[in-house]
């Protein structure tokens, strides 16, 4: 009963800030994402003969702290009865930094255990399973350009476009390598209690999905840039104006937003993002991929550079 499972980072284009329901880890807000395809999470989960404590390994290393959230998000897919599981996880990226790494983990996670425990789940029941574990892993189920609807009592997700549909290219720009201070779960708990721009943020971004939808249909980039540079900034604005205040940023962050800026009064077709981390991700037009990288790549303070298609989203390697 062994498994093994691979699924890659996703970034939001239209960001999922806010809970409507923090027990069952409900989004207050749908989200828009493009999953990545050069970076990934490879999960084996091994279940054994017995019930007991799991055992989580990560990168070579024991992992003792993070084995509740992994033993949860397997009861939800083998159901709690299950024998205890022996699950191991590697990544090629850093983890904790803002680079997604939970989506892919989770991603990765609920599909091995399927596999593993001959459940016969579908993509979408497995995302909502990721989901509890981290909202934005429910949209590493899937490949492409994704949308995640929130919904009163349970999220629904589509693929807009596929990845050869509309190939963008995304240029991460990595500031720091250390964890974030505060995650992300905590983070929107404290934004929703504190922040005066909060309840704004939630009211408009049914006008923002429906932007940046119209404007995948259309694969219309203009349009998406401006959405999600703008979605990008009111999020941080929520984080900016929560107490305590939630600044993800360094200086080489707003290097890198001018940069990207100052490619884009060039000409270049790209746009920036940034999540709860102080890297920034430029989507761009594929021909403008080297033009970018080399740009961020100069730019003070960036230590590595990351470049990605798109990618297929989570998918079952191997199973015995
Ligand atoms: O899925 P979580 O709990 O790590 O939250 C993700 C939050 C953002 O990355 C900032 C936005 C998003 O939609 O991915």
């Amino acid at each position: 009963m062994r498994a093994i499972a691979t699924a890659q980072p996703n970034i939001a284009l239209v960001k999922y800030w806010g809970k409507r329901d923090v027990d069952a880890n409900l989004p207050a807000v749908g989200s828009l994402s493009v999953t990545l395809d050069s970076l990934w999470t490879r999960m084996a989960v091994e279940f054994g003969d017995a019930p007991g404590r799991d055992r989580l390994e990560v990168n070579g290393e024991p992992a003792p702290g993070m084995v509740d959230r992994v033993s949860r998000c397997l009861d939800g897919v083998a159901g709690r009865e299950r024998p205890a599981a022996a699950v191991t996880s590697t990544c090629n990226f850093p983890i904790g930094a803002g680079l997604a790494s939970s989506a892919s983990a989770f991603a990765a996670l609920v599909v091995a255990a399927a596999g593993a425990s001959g459940g016969d789940e579908d993509t979408k029941a497995l995302a909502r399973i990721a989901g509890r574990a981290s909202g934005s892993a429910a949209r590493s189920l899937y490949g492409g350009i994704v949308e995640l609807s929130a919904g009163e009592d349970d999220i629904d997700l589509e693929t807009l476009a596929a990845p050869g549909e509309w190939p963008l290219a995304v240029t991460v720009a990595v500031t720091e390598t250390a964890a974030k201070p505060v995650g992300s779960s905590e983070a929107m708990t404290i934004s929703a209690r504190t922040s005066p721009f909060y309840t704004a943020w939630l009211a408009r971004q049914p006008d923002d999905l429906a932007a940046a939808r119209r404007a995948v249909r259309d694969r219309d980039f203009e349009t998406l840039a401006a959405v999600a540079e703008h979605n990008c900034l009111k999020m941080h604005s929520v984080m900016f104006s929560s107490r305590p205040a939630l600044v993800y940023w360094n200086a080489a962050t707003l290097a890198c937003l001018e940069t990207v800026r100052e490619l884009r009064r060039q000409g270049v077709p790209v746009f920036f993002t940034i999540d709860a981390g102080p890297q920034v991700k430029a989507v761009s037009l594929p021909g403008a991929r080297d033009a970018v990288s080399d740009a961020l790549g100069r730019t003070p303070g960036v230590v590595e550079v990351l470049t990605s298609a798109l990618g297929s989203g989570a998918r079952l390697v191997e199973s015995s």
